[in-house]
C-alpha cells in the first residue's frame, strides 16, 4: 500500500542539550502511533512504536519493505529486554554488559507481546540499546520499545543524515530528527543467539575482534542470496544496498589493485562512460582527473565507515554510471565496509593478482 502524504516536520536538535519539549514532542508522536525518524550512533532509524502493530505496518509501507524482513526493536535501557524477549541466554546478558549501549544487535526469542509485524512472523526479536543521546532520550519519552529499521527507502543505502531521510522519506515520516551526522556511519553488528553457537548475521559497527574477547571462535561467513532466492536470513539480501550506478569493488595486492582500477577508468572514459571514484585520502591522487567525479572517504577505517554511504548517495546524485572502489582489508570496521560494498556491487568482486 503506498503510504498517504503528508506534512514531514524537521526538528534539529543538540545531541547534548535537546530542548526537553521537542524531545517529549517526539515521543508523544511515537506513543500515539506515528513514525519519526531520528539519529542512532549508527545510521539514521524510522521509529515506531514498537509494540503496536498498526504503528510498525507503516514503517514497512514507509520503506516498501518486504513483510518478510524483520525490524530492530531499540529499548533505552536493559531493564525493557524481558517487555520483548523471553529466555534470554547468560551470554546475552554479558554482550549487553560489554557492549550496550551501542551498535551490537542481539537475537533473542520473542515475547509473545511482540507484535509479529517486527519480527515478520518469526518467533526470535532483534534487539539493542543505541548509545546516541537522542535515540535514547527519545526512546525514554516514549515509554515504549522503538521498532526502527534504517531509515531508508528499500535497497537504498543507509542514511548517515537528517538530509538522506528527507530524500528518501520526505511526506511518509510525520518527524525527522535532526541530530547531525551519524558517527558511525555503518549499521549495528547483528548476532543470533538463537542457535547451537552464536552466529554473525551482518558485520557492523561493533567489530568482530572485540566481540572474540567474549565469544573466541566468534566467525562470519558471508551468505549472499539473490533477491529471487529464499533468503536464509532477510537480512543477507545481496541487492539490500545497490546505488543506481554499477559499483566494481576491485581486491588484491596494491600495486595491481591500483593498475586494474586505472585501466578499467581509461577504458570507460573513452568509451564516454560517466565514472566515480570512491578513494581514500592516499589514493585521491590517483584518480583526480577533471572527466572523473572523486568522492572523498577519508583516511582510516572509522572515517572511511562515516563517508561510506554518503559517498554512494553523492556519486549517484552525480549520476555516474559507474563507482569504483578498492576493497577494504576484512578486520575491524573494515569487515563492515567490504560488507556494504559488496552488496552494493552485487556480489561481484574483482580479484586481481
Ligand atoms: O544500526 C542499526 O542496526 C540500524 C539502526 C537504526 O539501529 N538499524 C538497521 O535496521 O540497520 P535494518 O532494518 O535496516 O536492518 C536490520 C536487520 C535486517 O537485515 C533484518 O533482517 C535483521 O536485522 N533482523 C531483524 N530482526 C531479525 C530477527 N529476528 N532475526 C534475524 N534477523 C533479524
Ligand atoms: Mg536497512
Amino acid at each position: 500500500m503506498q503510504p498517504k502524504s503528508l506534512e514531514t516536520l524537521v526538528v534539529k536538535l543538540n545531541p547534548d542539550d535537546p530542548v526537553p519539549e521537542l524531545i517529549a514532542l517526539a515521543g508523544d508522536m511515537l506513543r500515539a502511533g506515528e513514525l519519526v525518524a531520528f539519529p542512532t550512533e549508527t545510521v539514521y532509524g524510522l521509529g515506531a512504536n514498537a509494540m503496536e502493530s498498526r504503528a510498525v505496518q507503516q514503517i514497512f509501507d514507509a520503506k516498501q519493505r518486504p513483510a518478510n524482513d524483520p525490524v530492530i526493536v531499540h529499548l533505552a535501557q536493559q531493564d525493557q529486554l524481558e517487555q520483548v524477549a523471553v529466555d534470554v541466554p547468560p551470554l546475552a546478558y554479558m554482550l549487553a554488559e560489554r557492549f550496550w549501549p551501542g551498535a551490537l544487535t542481539l537475537v533473542l526469542r520473542k515475547h509473545a507481546n511482540v507484535p509479529s509485524v517486527v519480527t515478520a512472523g518469526q518467533d526470535t526479536v532483534a534487539v539493542r540499546i543505541p548509545s546516541h543521546p537522542l535515540a535514547l532520550r527519545l526512546i525514554e519519552e516514549a515509554g515504549t520499545p522503538v521498532a526502527a529499521p534504517s531509515a531508508n527507502r528499500f535497497s537504498r543505502p543507509s542514511p548517515t543524515s537528517a538530509q538522506h531521510v528527507l530524500a528518501d522519506l520526505n511526506g511518509v515520516v510525520s518527524l525527522v530528527i535532526d541530530g547531525g551526522a551519524a558517527t558511525i556511519g555503518v549499521e549495528s553488528t547483528i548476532i543470533n543467539l538463537m542457535g547451537d553457537r552464536p552466529v554473525v548475521l551482518r558485520p557492523g559497527g561493533v567489530p568482530l575482534e572485540a566481540l572474540r574477547e567474549i565469544i573466541p571462535d566468534l566467525d562470519f561467513s558471508p551468505r549472499y542470496v539473490d533477491m529471487d532466492d529464499v533468503a536464509p536470513s532477510p537480512g543477507t539480501l545481496i541487492k539490500h544496498y545497490s546505488p543506481e550506478a554499477d559499483v566494481l569493488v576491485f581486491q588484491g595486492e596494491t600495486a595491481a589493485v591500483y593498475q586494474a582500477m586505472h585501466d578499467t577508468l581509461m577504458q570507460y572514459l573513452q568509451e564516454g562512460v560517466r565514472v566515480g571514484v570512491l578513494a581514500r585520502d592516499d589514493e585521491i591522487s590517483l584518480f583526480s582527473r577533471p572527466d572523473v567525479v572523486l568522492h572523498e572517504l577519508g583516511h582510516d577505517e572509522a572515517t572511511v565507515a562515516a563517508n561510506l554511504f554518503d559517498g554512494i548517495r553523492a556519486l549517484d546524485e552525480a549520476r555516474v554510471s559507474v563507482i569504483l572502489v578498492r576493497a577494504p582489508k576484512r578486520t575491524g570496521l573494515g569487515l563492515a565496509i567490504w560488507d556494504r560494498l559488496v552488496r552494493a556491487a552485487e556480489g561481484q568482486v574483482i580479484e586481481v593478482d
